[in-house]
């Protein structure tokens, strides 16, 4: 056998292994949330206010009626500005700076997201062990953050391009901090909705889209628009379907 088979081979031995590495039994769920947000306006914080998803949360959020607060490390750049949006300064390893801005907020939209693919990171669990720790103490009930699909029960769900190529040799240390991240909040005692967006993509809302803990495949690629991620996120405040689960979301 030349070397181009032997390393062919070994590099689909590697792809299928890193599948079953990142494979994860789904979490329980729950039947119901501690705590109601009933069906008044709401105080949400959002972390990662700055990034494709959190502009999105945080217009919809904005339109919908609700108070934000957009957490952010440089506000700044968030450049937007708007009578019931309030832009604090936030980083999400600075434990201290999440305490700061927590109180008094009905829930909590995560997403967090990097850039830092090539080398291990804990940014995402360990970021969000201190928004968990930040909301803890100040009673905020509620979380909902952005995962991603590929992750955990939907491991290998990403087409086969995601299969083959991305999450095993662009993504492999980021997608282990993302197991992380969703065992912390699994094991968290807060109301809360794990979602897993397929591939992102910046097209306008479609408004329908497939959601559950089954949606994607192994062959075909599937993606989503930030903007449908955003309003899915946003309907996971009042809607316990999917309390303490983790459901995807594509077209
Ligand atoms: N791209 C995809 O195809 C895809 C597919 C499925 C799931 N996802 C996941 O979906 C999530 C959102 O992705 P996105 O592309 O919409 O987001 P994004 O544009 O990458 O934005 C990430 C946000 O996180 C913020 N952030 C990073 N480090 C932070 C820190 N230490 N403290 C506070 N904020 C911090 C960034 O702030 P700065 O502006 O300051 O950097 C930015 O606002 C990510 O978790 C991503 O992995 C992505």
């Amino acid at each position: 056998m030349s070397w181009k088979w032997i390393i062919l081979v070994l590099w689909l031995l590697y792809a299928v292994a890193f599948i079953f590495l990142l494979r994860r039994p789904p979490p329980r769920g729950r039947r119901s949330s501690r705590v109601s947000l009933g069906e008044r306006a709401l105080r949400l914080l959002i972390i990662g206010a700055t990034g494709g998803t959190g502009r999105q949360l945080v217009r919809q959020a904005l339109e919908a009626g609700h108070q934000v607060t957009a957490v952010a490390r440089r506000p700044a750049k968030l450049n937007f500005s708007d009578p019931k949006l309030q832009v604090a300064p936030g980083d999400v390893l600075d434990l201290r700076s999440l305490e700061a801005v927590m109180p008094g907020h009905d829930a909590v939209l995560c997403a967090l997201g990097h850039k830092q693919f090539f080398w291990p990171t804990k940014i995402l669990s360990e970021g969000t062990a201190n928004i968990i720790q930040a909301m803890q103490s100040a009673n905020v009930p509620r979380l909902i953050c952005e995962s991603s699909l590929g992750v955990g029960s939907t491991s290998g769900q990403v087409g086969l391009i995601g299969n083959l190529f991305v999450y095993p040799l662009i993504l492999p240390f980021y997608s282990w901090d993302k197991l992380r991240q969703e065992k912390i909040i699994e094991e968290s005692d807060l109301d809360w909705v794990i979602i897993r967006p397929a591939k992102l993509t910046d097209g306008a809302a479609r408004g329908q889209y497939r959601h559950g803990p089954e949606v994607g495949g192994y062959f075909m690629p599937v993606s989503i628009a930030r903007a449908d991620v955003a309003a899915f996120m946003l309907e996971q405040l009042r809607n316990d379907r999917y309390l303490g689960s983790a459901v995807g979301i594509c077209y």
